[in-house]
């Protein structure tokens, strides 16, 4: 059986960082063509000025609409058949929501240290909600993790992690992140956007308690 499912970012961000930037692309080439992952509530102004990968219909679908905007998806959500991943469902998504759901929503949040319960606003659309364990992951992370939840059919607590990693940019400096990474089984590293290490080393000297 295909279990194909759909993606999709609920931008809010007052603008479009670098940060955001790439998680964005990281989860468009993640997702893959066809339609499967809709960015969503994302202002004219930022939708012009977006790189052609996200703006490809391809790849990805764009819209100044809200998630339940979307077709099909309000009545989709009267069958309870759209998750929202929420910090603060509680219960765990599970290989066997992927024949509850056909929509995974997220939100489109930099994280923050502490969790401010930014993603609490979604909670209006009334979706069913599913949490990825208790620790705070990146939007692109808790999109990889869910697809290999439902798509793949593993459990979350056979994913193997990276935990709050430290980079280490010379003998004195390290930044540490406060997030829950999936770790790329082939070199141990935690998995990130193409230029994110480069971009979390230009930005080591702020603090993390907000990234915007
Ligand atoms: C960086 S997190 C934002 C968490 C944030 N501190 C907040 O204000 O809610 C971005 C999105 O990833 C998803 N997410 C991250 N970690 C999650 C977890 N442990 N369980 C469920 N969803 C999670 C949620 O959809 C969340 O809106």
């Amino acid at each position: 059986m295909a279990l194909q499912k759909k993606y999709v970012v609920e931008h809010m961000e007052e603008g479009i960082s670098p940060w955001v930037l790439l998680e964005y692309l990281a989860i468009s080439h993640d997702v893959g063509g066809g339609a499967k992952f809709y960015l969503t509530s994302l202002p004219p102004s930022l939708k012009s000025s977006l790189p052609a990968q996200l703006s490809d219909p391809q790849v990805a679908t764009t819209t100044s609409a809200e998630v339940i905007d979307l077709p099909g998806v309000r009545s989709l959500a009267e069958q309870g058949r759209v998750c929202l991943l929420d910090p603060s469902a509680t219960k765990d998504l599970s290989p066997e929501d992927a024949h509850a759901f056909d929509y995974f929503v997220f939100g489109g949040i930099l994280g923050d240290d502490p969790p401010r319960d930014r993603t609490g606003e979604l909670r209006k659309y009334g979706f069913e909600g599913r949490r990825l364990g208790p620790k705070q992951m990146t939007t692109d992370t808790a999109i990889r993790v869910t697809k290999i939840v439902v798509e793949d059919q593993i459990a979350l607590d056979r994913i193997e992690y990276v935990d709050f990693p430290e980079l280490r940019w010379n003998k004195h400096e390290s930044t540490e992140m406060p997030f829950r990474y999936v770790k790329d089984g082939r070199t141990g590293e935690p998995i990130m956007p193409q230029g994110m290490r480069e971009l979390i080393r230009q930005d080591s000297n702020r603090g993390f308690d907000d990234f915007e």
